[in-house]
C-alpha cells in the first residue's frame, strides 16, 4: 500500500506543478493584456486547488503509513538526520502553508471586486504557493533526493 501511494504522490507532483503553472501564466498574460478574468482563469485555479487537495490527502496517508508520525517521539534524533527531518517536519510544513495559500487565494479571488483585482490576487497567492511547493519537493539534485518519476 505504501508503494502505491508513494508512486501516486510522486506522479501527482507533476499534475500539481503543471496546473499551478497554467493558473499562474494564464492570469499573468491577461494581467499584462486586457485584464479580463475569463472562464479559463476560474477553471485553472479550481483544478490547481483540487490537485493540491488530493496531494495533501495522499501526503497525509503516506505520513501515517510511512511511519513518519512516530518520528515525533524521538525528535532529537529526527532533527539530526537530514532525511528524517525533511519528511517529518520540513516537507509537510511548507506544503501545508502552500495548500492554505491556495485556498485563501481562491476565496479572495472570488470576493474580489474587479477583474483586475481577481487576476492580481491569483498571481500573488498562486505564485507564492507554487514557489513554496517547488522549494519543498525532494528533487533528485537535492540533499534529500527522490526520483523525477517513480515506477
Ligand atoms: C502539493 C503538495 C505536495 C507535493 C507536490 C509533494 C511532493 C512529494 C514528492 C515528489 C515526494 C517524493 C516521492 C517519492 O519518494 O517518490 C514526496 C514525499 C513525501 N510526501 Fe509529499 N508532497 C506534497 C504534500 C505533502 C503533504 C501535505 C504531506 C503530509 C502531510 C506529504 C508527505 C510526504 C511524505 C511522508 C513523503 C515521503 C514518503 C516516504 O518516503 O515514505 N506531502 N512528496
Amino acid at each position: 500500500m505504501h508503494t502505491f501511494f508513494l508512486i501516486l504522490h510522486n506522479w501527482m507532483r507533476w499534475v500539481v506543478i503543471l496546473l499551478g503553472l497554467w493558473a499562474w501564466f494564464s492570469a499573468f498574460t491577461q494581467f499584462m493584456g486586457d485584464k479580463k478574468y475569463l472562464p479559463v482563469h476560474r477553471r485553472s485555479g479550481l483544478l490547481f486547488m483540487i490537485s493540491c487537495d488530493l496531494q495533501l490527502l495522499i501526503g497525509i496517508i503516506l505520513y501515517i503509513v510511512g511511519g513518519w508520525l512516530s518520528r515525533w517521539s524521538e525528535m532529537s534524533q529526527t532533527m539530526q538526520q537530514a532525511s528524517a527531518r525533511f519528511f517529518t517536519v520540513e516537507h509537510e510544513t511548507l506544503m501545508i502553508i502552500a495548500w492554505i495559500l491556495v485556498h485563501v487565494g481562491w476565496s479572495r479571488v472570488k470576493k474580489a471586486q474587479s477583474d483586475q483585482q481577481k487576476l492580481a490576487r491569483s498571481l500573488v497567492f498562486f505564485g507564492i504557493a507554487l514557489l513554496l511547493i517547488i522549494i519543498a519537493i525532494p528533487w533528485p539534485f537535492r540533499e534529500v533526493a527522490r526520483p523525477w518519476l517513480r515506477t
